[in-house]
Formats: structure tokens, sequence, C-alpha cells
């Protein structure tokens, strides 16, 4: 089966053509860092006009290079919640249209069930049911997969996402936005062990956590040393904070496993590419025994070619939208 995928949630434009939920016949990807970065964050008017004036030419970009025709498409996914409400709007008004003119159903994605569905892509053999870590810049969550379509939150954020942690410390360092890649580089060679940096416990509910501590504690250390005059151990700064938010994320992740006892873990979202965290879930799998899958580094951050993957098994389980598709800002992931 053949999907024309969109994705349109924050500030990437994409389009994609998947065939059976696990192979990518193209995959095209706009991204307006460049327009953002001058406001060190996204812009989200600036996000939504962006996505108006790329998502039609993606779209025949994707055909193009999926070696497809219009007829040989056999339904059309869109990303239709979580994420800028305005941004998603983009992407689901275009979606109705083209399922509108092509005669094709319309399946609506939830956009962390695609991070999820990257793994499928990148892993033929993965089945549900796995425990699954969502990272990224909105969402921090650990989450049972229980089937392609029957999912629940075992843990999440309480304040802030772990990417929206990194990007928030890397903007007050100057180095770039978004931040968790530029981190993540800066960190090499730095010793893990130079800041101490809290890592925050919600009491009673053992699998939760929160960032926003982290964040405050980060900018109160950096505003201190710019008062001081002090100059900071940046690798070592960048590595003692990967090393912070990967003791938030893996115990809790592996915590979760073992409660499942499905003996398969994988992760997802932008921030799954980071190589601490990566590493330090590699070495717990090891210890625990569980199976570990790690999506490859092209299909963590925002794509359409997820939203295929996972718009197929949607599809599968029998979901549609009629042209009276909402768009929403927030979602729950139980909910599709
Ligand atoms: O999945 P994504 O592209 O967009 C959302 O759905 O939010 O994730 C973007 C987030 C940003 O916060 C970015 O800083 C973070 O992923 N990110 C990373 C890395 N690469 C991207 N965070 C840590 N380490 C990285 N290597």
């Amino acid at each position: 089966m053949n999907i024309l995928a969109i994705e349109s949630s924050c500030d990437d434009t994409a389009a994609a053509v998947v065939r059976d939920g696990r192979t990518v016949l193209s995959s095209c990807v706009s991204s307006q860092i460049e327009m953002h970065t001058i406001y060190g964050g996204v812009v989200p008017e600036i996000a939504s006009r962006k996505h108006v004036e790329a998502v039609s030419g993606l779209a025949d970009l994707a055909l193009e290079r999926s070696g497809l025709a219009k007829k040989d498409l056999e339904a059309i996914a869109v990303t239709y919640a979580p994420g800028l409400i305005g941004a998603v709007l983009v992407g689901v008004n275009f979606a109705k249209g083209a399922a509108l003119a092509l005669d094709l159903p319309l399946i609506p994605v939830h956009h962390v069930r695609g991070h999820i569905a990257a793994n499928y892509i990148t892993h033929p053999d993965l089945e549900p049911p796995f425990v699954c870590l969502c990272v990224s810049g909105g969402t921090s969550a650990i989450v049972d997969v229980r089937s392609y379509t029957e999912m629940s939150i075992l843990g999440g954020t309480r304040d802030d996402a772990a990417g929206e942690c990194f990007d928030k410390v890397a903007r007050v360092l100057g180095i770039g936005y978004p931040g968790g890649g530029p981190m993540d580089r800066l960190s090499e060679g730095g010793d893990d062990t130079r800041y101490e940096l809290p890592r925050a416990h919600v009491h009673g509910a053992d699998l939760d956590m929160s960032f926003s501590g982290l964040k405050t504690a980060c900018l109160n250390l950096i505003h201190n040393a710019q008062q001081k005059g002090e100059q900071l151990d940046l690798p070592s700064f960048a590595a003692s904070f990967g090393r912070a938010v990967s003791d938030t994320l893996v115990p809790r992740t592996m915590e979760a496993a073992r409660q499942m006892g499905y003996g398969k873990v994988a992760v997802a979202g932008g921030v799954a590419a980071n190589r601490r965290i990566r590493a330090d879930l590699v070495k717990a799998c090891q210890a625990s025994g569980d199976r570990l899958f790690l999506p490859e580094l092209t299909w963590c951050g925002d794509n359409a070619a997820m939203i295929g993957s996972q718009g197929y098994y949607e599809y599968l389980a029998g979901r549609r939208a009629g042209t009276d598709l909402n768009a929403f800002a927030t979602r729950d992931i139980s909910l599709g």
C-alpha cells in the first residue's frame, strides 16, 4: 500500500511516500531553521506561513522522487496533533484537499506515534509490544506500545521536555538553535563530573520526570560565571548537562521496561539522536538483557516518512478521517 504522508507540526515541512509502513520510497524535508535562528526559537506565525509556501511543492517532489504517479497512491496520511496549531492546520488542510482531489482515504496520525514508528523503518523486525522513550522538543514520555495503535503513557515530564531544556541552555550559551545537536557535539572530550547539576524526582510517580529545575540550575550557573567574569569549561559543562539529562531518562525507561517485561526497548524523537543517551541505553540494555532499538539518525528528527509508516498501521486498524478533520495543539497519545 502506497501512502503519501504530510508533516508540518513545528518548523519542518515534510512529505514522503511510504510503502506498506516499512519501505520509504521518498522523503523530503524543508527546514525553516535558518528563518527562526535569528529569533532564537520557533515563531509560530512564521512557521505557518513557511509551511503554506512549501507544502504543495514538497508533496509533488516526494511523489516524483518515489517514482510513482498520483494514480499509484492509495491513501494520504497527515500529522493532525500535537504541535503548533497554525502549523499543523496547514498540513491537515493540504492533506484534506489532496485526499478529496485524488479520491483517497485520509488517515490522521498522532505526531509522537509517528516518532515511534520511525523505529519500524529502521528495524524491519521490530513489532509491538515494547517500551519506547519518546524525547523531542515538545515531548518527554515513556510509552507503553502494546500494539501498533494501542499505547499509553507510563511516565512523562511534569514541566519542560528534554529537547526544550537542551534548546534553552544552548540559547543562553549562544551556541545555536536548535541546541541539542550543538550541545551534543560540544560535550565531546568534556568531563561529565566537572559540574554538579540536579536530577529531579517526582515523589510517588517514579516514572515521571522534571527538567525545569535542571534548566534553572544551568541558567544560574552560566549567569553567575558571567557576572564573576569566569570562563566556563564548555565541553565539561555540556557533558555534565548531557549526563544529567540521560540520568533522568535512562533509569526510568529501564524501570518501565522491567515493569512491562516485554524485553524490548526503543527510543524516538529528535533527542534520540543524542550520543550520551544512546550510549547509556546501550549499556543499560546490555545489563538488563532487553533488546534495544535505536532509530537511524535520519529518522530521529521530524520527517514525513514516520507519519507514512504509522499511517499504514492506523489504516489497517480502520482509522479514517473526513473533511471535517481538525488539528489539535495537544492530544493524548492513547487517543491516537
Ligand atoms: O523530534 P524533533 O525534530 O521535533 C519535535 O517533534 O519536537 O526534536 C527536536 C529536538 C530539539 O529540541 C533539538 O534540540 C533536539 O531535538 N535534538 C537533540 C539532538 N539533536 C536534536 N537533543 C540532544 N542531542 C542531539 N543530538
